[in-house]
């Protein structure tokens, strides 16, 4: 049976995880809840200089550190409620074989020259002379000036593809998200060079070996794009059922390898190029980026040990953009915590609920709700952000309808009919809203349909989001 296959980029394990980090797998997460038999990628991404530096400084085996950061990736993931069917270590020896199955398969696009230029070990990628000149000579990513690098490497010969993607990308087999990007791609893609997917072993020692030449290893963006192809059992196995993928997220700052050299690596490998590339913006702080280079990273465990799950994925899926950068403040966090989570919906549930009790009302079921709501055309555009702020339309809504009903008042009337009749109403819209809520809130949606569909209603004897004081 086909799958619908989500992939997450594979985070470096130089440190531990950071709240942008949870960027990918709350947007894939959404993505695959609202789809059914759905399968779902994460991974670590282990190779490289900046990790094998990383260790050294620490005096830490490096086997040893990856191990642990990669550890302390699948924690993170889970506690953000994610539900991954896939884990792919590039370190896994499987892994490794893969990618070394897949760079004979490439060989006719291959060959090797010498190259001088600028790199940042930030981002793993040379510069061109014009972005050079641009960010006159330091990576505003990573604040630190680029590297004069002169090496002999292996090359991919991107531009036997460039027309072949241009072509994807222009008849829609391949969409690029937001759209604004795909213009952005398609213009880098008139001046993307070659691809350097090599380096000499005196320049990098921790990363796959190239087959057959012993002086090189993989660049790592040509192990880690691997990643969502191996970790199906490419190339020894059958991956029909799951590949192509319905959609890949990634960070804006990372789209050009997926929009570029992973479609090119895959018409190369005579594969099918992904269905969607959707890319993110990025979470600020202080209006700068995020990242352990820059060294202004919020600490997810601590918002986590604090809020709660549903809290951090509900700040992050509607107060961080979907497509468009936004800044982390503690500040934005409680208060949307308090006015809306705790106000907005854990008070009119404990208030529907207890209108319910005192009444006796008992609703006739449990009920199959099947519901089309407007907010699904935005979900399958992958606006999850604007998804959510209409359903949350919804939640204010059901709010609205008690008050303007007055159920208190038809009980004092005794007016017993009518006022099933509304109670009835609100509990099918709040059963509604659950529904709306699973892939964003889905322990939330979960409790609520407990409390509701169940013929005895009961407050919940904690409210669902308790105020901080
Ligand atoms: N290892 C590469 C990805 C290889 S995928 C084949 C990498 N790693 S990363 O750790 O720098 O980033 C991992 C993911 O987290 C990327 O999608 C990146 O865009 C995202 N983010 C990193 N910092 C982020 C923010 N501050 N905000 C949002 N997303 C962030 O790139």
């Amino acid at each position: 049976m086909e799958k619908t296959y989500i992939t997450t980029a594979i985070p470096y394990v130089n440190g531990a995880p950071h709240v942008g980090h949870a960027m990918d797998y709350l947007l894939a997460d959404v993505c695959a809840r609202f789809f059914e038999n759905s399968r779902f990628q994460a991974g670590t991404d282990e190779h490289g200089n900046k990790i094998f530096q990383k260790a050294k400084e620490l005096n830490i085996p490096v086997q040893e550190y990856v191990d642990n950061n990669s550890k302390k990736f699948q924690d993170f993931i889970r506690r953000l409620g994610v539900e991954y069917t896939d884990f792919v270590r590039t370190t896994d020896p499987d892994h490794e074989r893969r990618v070394q199955e897949i760079w004979k398969k490439l060989n006719d696009h291959i060959y090797l020259s010498k190259y001088e230029g600028w790199y940042c070990t930030g981002c793993e990628r040379y510069v061109t002379e014009k972005e050079y000149e641009e960010n006159h000579g330091v990576c505003p990513d990573h604040q630190k000036p680029y590297e004069k690098l002169e090496e002999e490497n292996y090359y991919f010969r991107l531009s036997d593809f460039k027309d072949q993607i241009r072509e994807a990308i222009e008849s829609r087999k391949m969409t690029i998200l937001p759209e604004f990007r795909e213009k952005e791609i398609l213009k880098l893609i008139e001046e993307s060079p070659d691809v350097s997917i090599s380096r000499p072993k005196s320049q990098l020692t921790w990363g796959v070996p190239v087959p057959g030449d012993e002086s090189q290893v993989m660049y790592v963006w040509m192990d880690a794009l691997s990643n969502y192809i191996t970790v199906l059992g490419y190339p020894e196995k059958d991956i029909s059922d799951s590949w192509p993928a319905y959609a890949q997220f990634v960070g804006k700052d990372i789209l050009r390898f997926h929009a570029i050299l992973w479609p090119a690596i895959l018409l190369a490998l005579r594969l099918e190029l992904p269905r969607n590339i959707v890319s993110h913006g990025m979470v600020l702080s202080n209006g700068q980026k995020m990242s352990k280079s820059i060294g202004n990273v919020i600490d997810p465990i601590e918002v986590l040990d604090k809020h709660g799950t549903e809290a951090f994925r509900y700040f992050f899926l509607r107060h961080i953009d979907t497509f468009s950068d936004s800044d982390f403040t503690w500040e934005k966090f409680e208060d949307a915590y308090n006015n809306e989570l705790a106000n907005d919906l854990g008070n009119l549930i404990q208030r529907l609920a207890t209108l319910c009790k005192k009444n006796n009302f008992e609703l006739n079921g449990p009920v199959e709700l099947s519901i089309n709501h407007e907010s699904n055309a935005l979900m399958g555009q992958f606006r999850y952000k604007e998804a959510f702020d209409m359903i949350w339309e919804e939640v204010q809504a059901v709010n609205k309808k008690i008050d303007e009903d007055k159920p208190w008042v038809l009980a004092k009337e005794g007016d017993t009919k009518k006022l099933n009749e509304v109670l009835n109403n609100e509990v099918m819209d709040i059963l509604t809203v659950a529904i709306l809520l699973k892939p964003f809130l889905p322990e939330t949606a979960k409790k609520i349909e407990k409390i509701f569909n169940s013929g005895k209603i009961e407050p919940p004897k904690e409210p669902l989001f308790p105020k901080n004081k």
